[in-house]
């Protein structure tokens, strides 16, 4: 028997005793997802975890070796992790898009090695640009909380959506990580009337106050997670939250979701927020400044396999310019001088943007 059918088997054989009501411990079994060959304890203390998004299976990924060179703590896959959105959709195309990945050797690699998170996006969902009402996410999620080996009694398995947090530290030294699903609930957009041009290209802003883009209970968790202490804070959107000047998907679809987010982390005190984002096929980093709240840093990592090469955006709130090779990023805490780094990482793992902030200004 190979380790990770003994490592389910004994996940599911615990499950199946909590829910007789036997007592005994979980953690030490379920814990550790599926091939990994170690996962930091919740006390580790972590400096450097690596994000990135979009990846086209069938396409080249040398930009595994640079990732796994890097020795990042943690890597966070961050949506559209694989491409599985033709329609119409067929769960065995998503299925054979998530094996087809599985071929690649650095990203099997990584997969045994590096401790990871994913969470979805459009494409591996299986929409473009979908939401709450596409017919299949039951299916979709199914294969994806199998494929990434979520143990038997992880929540996600059983609650809609795919929203999940998980901190790593001790007290002073403690990262949080948030990872928010921006298509279970996620209302209808409102299209465009100018497809492609500047600063509307599919969508344009809707003001209507039922619309949602976490739903009522992912924004009750989202609201108790940033009570929780922590020092750094990454929340992770597959589609961008803060950046401006473009019309694809985003948070900016919503503007009233969009300022209830920021109102939230303002009066939740929530300390330590970095944005991190994916979708657009560029690489970039942004800066907000909230009424009455500490700025904001947003870092989009999107295309490991096939960034857009001929971007453009108007990018007001843009630091520097876009990258349109592929990349990968990290967020760098050096917990010494109390700084993180945004960086943002060609395929063989040369700098091409960074972006420092102390801290002390995210209070
Ligand atoms: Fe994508």
């Amino acid at each position: 028997m190979d380790r990770r059918t003994l490592l389910a088997q004994a996940a599911s054989a615990a499950s199946l005793m909590a829910l007789a009501g036997c007592g005994m411990p979980l953690a030490a079994v379920v814990a550790e997802p599926g091939d990994l060959q170690s996962w930091p304890s919740a006390d580790s203390r972590i400096s450097k975890i690596a994000f990135g998004s979009c990846i086209d299976q069938t396409k080249p990924q040398p930009i595994w070796d640079a990732i796994l060179a890097d020795k990042p703590d943690l890597f966070i896959f961050g949506g559209d992790n694989v491409y599985a959105s033709k329609q119409p959709w067929q769960l065995d195309t998503l299925q054979s898009a998530y094996q087809t990945l599985v071929t690649s050797p650095g990203f099997s690699q990584l997969r045994k090695t590096v401790p990871h998170v994913a969470i979805w996006d459009d494409h591996d969902y299986g929409l473009n640009d979908g939401g709450a009402d596409f017919a299949h996410k039951q299916a979709s999620k199914q294969a994806f909380v199998d494929f990434w080996q979520l143990p038997a009694n992880d929540p996600r398995r059983s609650r809609d959506g795919l929203y999940h947090a998980l901190t790593f530290g001790p007290a002073g030294y403690r990262v949080q990580i948030i990872l928010l699903d921006g298509r279970w609930f996620r209302s209808a957009l409102k299209v465009t009337d100018q497809r492609n041009a500047p600063g509307k290209e599919r969508y344009v802003p809707d003001g209507d106050p039922i619309k949602t883009m976490l739903g009522k209970a992912q924004w009750q968790w989202l609201e108790a997670q940033l009570r929780m202490p922590a020092d750094v804070r990454l929340i992770v959107s597959g589609v961008q939250v803060i950046a401006q000047g473009h019309g694809w998907e985003g948070w900016g679809n919503f503007p009233l979701e969009q300022a209830r987010l920021l109102e939230l982390i303002r009066h939740t005190q929530a300390n330590g927020v970095v944005l991190l984002s994916g979708d657009r096929h560029i690489g970039a980093l942004y800066k907000h400044q909230p009424a009455g709240g500490y700025p904001l840093f947003e870092l989009t990592s999107s295309g490991m396999t096939h960034a857009w090469a001929q971007a453009e955006e108007a990018g007001p709130n843009r630091l520097g310019e876009l990258v349109t090779e592929n990349h990968y990023a990290t967020v760098e805490v050096d917990w010494a001088s109390r700084q993180v780094h945004l960086l943002i990482k060609s395929v063989q793992g040369r700098v091409l943007r960074r972006q420092a902030t102390a801290l002390a200004e995210l209070i």
